[in-house]
């Protein structure tokens, strides 16, 4: 095959200068690179069942699905669900100081929404957080916005006033919600303040949100935190995930300077259709080993009825292809795992494999293509997903009754992404974060032919290549 293969892993970015940029009110601001946590490492008590984890994303997936498939076109408001669960999987969790003093809060990442929000003083209903709940009495820079104020209209079906104030109610179609008053808050990470955050100051949440504070919405809409900040930083962020157990941390990059020198770029798509919060990605195909997943094209495509597609997000942890392009691409990875002995499927995994006896483990390659031509070579950690304290591991994919892909954030592990709105593309790579987590090592990295040593092992996971589906 004639390629031409430029692995990117080692060029390693050595952007030591501090990254200014600037919100939309205009206070300078530098750039840090901050920490990004996976729940597991932040909630002792965090629940690490396999189980209940795939619970949850199921409940994600169908809150999406009514998203981008119904008519909403915003997170839905249901004011009659009372009984609160989870919401979805977000697990990327981030420290962010809110107010003056700055009250430190864990929110979590969210690319599938928008409008941040914190727990917040006085609670009619708040659910239980590790950190002390905001209190803006307390805080000398919170405002309150009125409701004529363009910020409060852009939040749509999801606003009231009353008296003045802007009201929001944000559901997330599982029955989580957050209700409250939208104000204005200067926002701290780690050196840098940004001064006039948007955000919801939720008196009324209900459902479990695994004790994190709040949400930092970092979807495509305007009210998004990256959003908000889109005049100064073209909406742009990078991140890094680590996967669950992992004893490193990931970060999270805002603003011009998150982008990397050199990175694959892959289309980043718009739907019109539904509410722009969503990133989807220009996805052409998928390759098992060097067998191509016999896919038909249009099954990733967007339409421009807003139908299809394939949506990159960080809240869903499994990856979710069409149920038919789900079977073939199963059925395809199947013929090429014959040799490792199965085990039971869980949930909604239906391809499980007991690796116990096995050692070395080999599986074979899964490339996802883009258009224009990059690849995103998934390593063994990108492609299964374990079954906690065990030798069983599952294929992290799953079939959707909808006709919409999405990229979970397994796929997504240990590479650097970056979404750049602005030039409508997102990039894979160069950075990886590394993450220390037993269980793995007796997966084989990946045979390369090439002989440039020990860093080779790790280039398998991302190739920028010119390197066309036949
Ligand atoms: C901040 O924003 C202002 C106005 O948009 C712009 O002139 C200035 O160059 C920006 N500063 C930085 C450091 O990006
Ligand atoms: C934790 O997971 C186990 C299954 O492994 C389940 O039986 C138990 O109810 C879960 N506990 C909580 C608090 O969710
Ligand atoms: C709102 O909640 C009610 C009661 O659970 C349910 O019957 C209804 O379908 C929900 N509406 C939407 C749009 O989710
Ligand atoms: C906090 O926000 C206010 C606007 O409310 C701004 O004037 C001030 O400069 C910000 N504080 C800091 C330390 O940046
Ligand atoms: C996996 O295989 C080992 C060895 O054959 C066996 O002892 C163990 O019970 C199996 N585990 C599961 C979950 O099937
Ligand atoms: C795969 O790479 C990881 C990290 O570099 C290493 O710890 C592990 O031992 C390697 N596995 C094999 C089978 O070489
Ligand atoms: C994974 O992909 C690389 C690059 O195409 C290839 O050199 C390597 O042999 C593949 N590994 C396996 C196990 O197929």
């Amino acid at each position: 095959m004639n390629m031409v293969v430029a692995c990117l892993l080692f060029a390693v970015v050595s952007s030591t200068e501090p990254l200014a940029w600037n919100n939309s009110m205009g206070y300078p601001v530098e750039n840090e690179k901050f920490e990004l946590f996976h729940i597991s490492q932040i909630e002792h008590n965090y629940n690490m069942s396999l189980h209940a984890r795939l619970e949850r994303d199921e409940k994600r997936i169908k809150t999406l699905a009514q998203v981008l498939i119904g008519e909403s076109n915003i997170p839905l408001v249901n004011t009659t669900v009372e009984q609160g669960e989870m919401l979805g999987t977000l697990e990327y969790i981030v420290r962010i100081g809110v107010g003056t003093p700055p009250v430190y809060q864990f929110l979590a990442i969210d690319t599938g929404s928008d409008l941040p929000w914190i727990q917040c003083q006085p609670c009619s209903k708040c659910y239980y957080q590790v950190n002390p709940i905001y209190d803006p009495k307390k805080s000398s820079t919170y405002k309150e916005i009125s409701c004529e104020s363009t910020t409060c209209q852009l939040l749509g079906k999801q606003h009231s006033c009353k008296d003045h104030q802007c009201r929001y109610n944000v559901g997330y179609g599982d029955g989580s919600s957050s209700k409250g008053v939208i104000a204005l808050e200067n926002f701290t990470f780690g050196d840098a303040i940004i001064s006039n955050v948007a955000f919801g100051c939720g008196q009324k949440n209900k459902g479990h949100f695994l004790n994190f504070g709040g949400i930092l919405g970092l979807g495509r809409g305007y009210l998004s935190f990256t959003g908000q900040l889109r005049g100064s930083t073209g909406g742009i962020f990078s991140y890094c995930l680590v996967n669950a157990g992992s004893t490193t941390s990931g970060w999270l990059r805002i603003g011009e300077g998150a982008i990397p020198a050199r990175a694959a770029w892959a289309p980043l798509m718009y739907n019109p259709r539904t509410d722009p919060s969503f990133y989807y990605v220009g996805l052409s195909g998928i390759m098992v080993g060097q067998m191509k997943v016999p896919i038909p094209d249009q099954v990733f495509q967007l339409s421009s009825a807003g139908k299809g597609g394939v949506v990159i997000d960080t809240g869903t942890v499994i990856s979710r292809f069409p149920k038919a392009a789900y079977e073939v691409f199963r059925d395809t990875f199947l013929a090429q795992t014959k040799h490792l002995p199965r085990a039971k499927g869980i949930s909604l995994l239906d391809t499980c494999y007991n690796l116990t006896t096995v050692n070395p483990v080999d599986i074979p390659n899964v490339s996802l293509h883009f258009r224009g031509g990059p690849i995103l070579i998934l390593t063994p950690t990108s492609i299964l997903i374990r079954v906690e304290g065990s030798d069983t591991f599952c294929l992290a994919f799953a079939p959707t009754s909808d006709d919409f892909s999405i990229l979970g954030n397994i796929v997504q592990q240990k590479i650097q992404v970056t979404i750049d709105p602005r030039n409508g593309r997102i990039g894979f790579g160069p950075e990886t974060c590394a993450s220390g987590n037993p269980g793995w090592t007796k997966f084989r990295n990946g045979s390369r032919r090439q002989s440039s040593g020990n860093s080779v092992l790790l280039c398998t996971i991302l190739i920028l290549a010119h390197y066309l589906l036949v």
